[in-house]
């Protein structure tokens, strides 16, 4: 195994929880490189339902070491409800749990700021998950961030505390018309918190260098999907991380030559919660009826999710940014049923066939899907096993997938359960 990267290729929500807990079993230790608890990552464990959002979802196995690497952005509020959630089912996570010494921290003020700014862009709202993860990033970025390590030394704390209050208190005032906060309830606050965590910040990058070096096998888990990068996705409706295999690199402060097997996650349809352009949506009785079947609604914010066909020009773009030299198909169960199966192969854009994604939203919103039908499956398929027991039109739409795609698929899910995974 030596590394494997999971990476979502859509717009998130692929099912990259369940393959990560399921890789877990040959992985010493499980790395989280990017994103915050805007992620929801769901593990269905026999009949238990984890939703993890900051925690890697390999927490769940209790040999194995879990990771919160630097480019992730940590709220200790939320990573500490997590901790206590799994508590009953899972004993005292905290035992093998290592956060880096780099890792900025997401303020309260940072979740006041993400929801002031959405309802100040009115209907050009991004819909994010209001967690505070885009200004948590702006501060990282514009070099006003707090990190972990000064967490753990309340001198320098308190005054990075409070510069960053009275500036925040600039614009929550000035900017968004909105009451002033105070750094001292804050203070006191991440103080108790800082005695919660403060055995488990250290500089991941060695720990994880080390155990590459060892010989370990390590998994990084990827949030987020490729088309919500910051570089790649579809901008501005997009969350502020590097979410294709790059971010591992800078993530986690290893070198890329480290990044071997690349498994990007594929539903066998598309989802996407929040606004922004979404070529392939389906707005017929089809896009409802992938939502019900496949219980589409955000684990992190409970919303609808939007839905759609396959969308290979996305798939292609997504595929490339990361170097995804692995596929593993989610969902593909939720298609039983539908009479005929899309595959959307090029756009139109202005009377144009193109088979790239454009830059700007506003294009991508315009272009027209061109689509590929195929006839659809009714079998019930969550008892397959293997692939040769699939019904042929499902393989036949798998396979015209890799031949569109050029990247092998090698693993199928057919079921939220752990085990119900078809290697092929
Ligand atoms: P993530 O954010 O990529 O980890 O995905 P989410 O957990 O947000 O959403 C994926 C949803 O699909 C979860 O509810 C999973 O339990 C579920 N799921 C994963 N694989 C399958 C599958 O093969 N079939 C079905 N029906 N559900 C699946
Ligand atoms: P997982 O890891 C799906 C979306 C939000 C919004 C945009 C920006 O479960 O796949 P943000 O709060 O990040 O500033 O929101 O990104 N978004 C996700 N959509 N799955 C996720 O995570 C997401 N995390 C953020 O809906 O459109
Ligand atoms: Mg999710």
């Amino acid at each position: 195994m030596a590394t494997t990267s999971i990476i979502g290729a859509q717009w998130g929500d692929e099912g990259k929880g369940k393959y990560v807990d399921l890789l877990t079993e040959k992985a010493d230790v499980i790395v989280r490189f990017q994103g915050g608890a805007n992620a929801g990552h769901t593990v269905i464990v026999k009949d238990d339902k984890f939703v993890l959002h900051l925690l890697p979802s390999g927490i769940l196995h209790d040999n194995k070491i879990s990771v919160i690497a630097q480019g992730v952005v940590v709220d200790i509020e939320s990573l500490l409800n997590e901790i206590e959630e799994l508590k009953e089912r899972c004993g005292d996570v905290t035992t093998r749990l290592l956060i880096s010494d780099r890792a900025h921290l997401v303020m309260p003020y940072h979740k006041i700021l993400d929801k002031a700014s959405e309802e100040s862009l009115g209907d050009k709202k991004i819909g994010t998950t209001g967690r505070g993860i885009g200004p948590c990033y702006t501060d990282k970025y514009s070099r006003k961030g707090i990190r972990m390590a000064e967490l753990l030394r309340p001198d320098i704390f308190e005054s990075r505390l409070k510069e960053n209050v009275e500036r925040t208190n600039q614009i929550l005032t000035k900017l968004y018309n909105k009451e002033a906060i105070s750094h001292e309830t804050i203070l006191k606050t991440y103080l108790d918190y800082a005695e919660k965590i403060k055995h488990m910040i250290c500089d991941t990058s060695i720990y994880v260098e080390t155990q590459i070096k060892e010989g370990k096998n390590i998994l990084f888990e990827g949030a987020q999907g490729s088309l919500l990068d910051i570089e790649m996705g579809t901008y501005p409706f997009v969350t502020s991380s590097h979410t294709i295999s790059g971010g591992i690199s800078t993530g986690t402060g290893i070198g890329p030559h480290h990044i071997e097997k690349i498994i990007g996650v594929v539903k066998a349809y598309t989802t996407r919660v929040g606004a922004g352009p979404f070529p392939t949506e389906d707005f017929t009785n089809a896009g409802t009826s992938l939502q019900d079947k496949g219980h589409e609604f955000g684990a992190t914010t409970g919303r609808k999710r939007r839905c759609g066909w396959i969308d290979i020009v996305s798939l292609k773009h997504a595929i490339r940014a990361s170097g995804i030299n692995s596929i593993a198909i989610t969902k593909l169960d939720v298609l039983s049923g539908e009479n005929t199966i899309k595959i959307c192969t090029a756009y139109e854009l202005n009377g144009e066939n193109i088979q790239f994604m454009p830059a700007l939203a506003s294009d991508l919103d315009n272009v027209t899907p061109i689509y590929e039908e195929m006839p659809g499956f009714d079998e019930d398929i969550t008892g397959c096993k293997t692939y040769d027991e699939l019904p042929q039109n499902a393989k036949n739409y798998l396979m015209r997938l890799e031949e569109l795609l050029e990247v092998r698929i090698d693993t199928i899910s057919i079921h939220p359960e752990r085990n119900k995974t078809i290697f092929r």
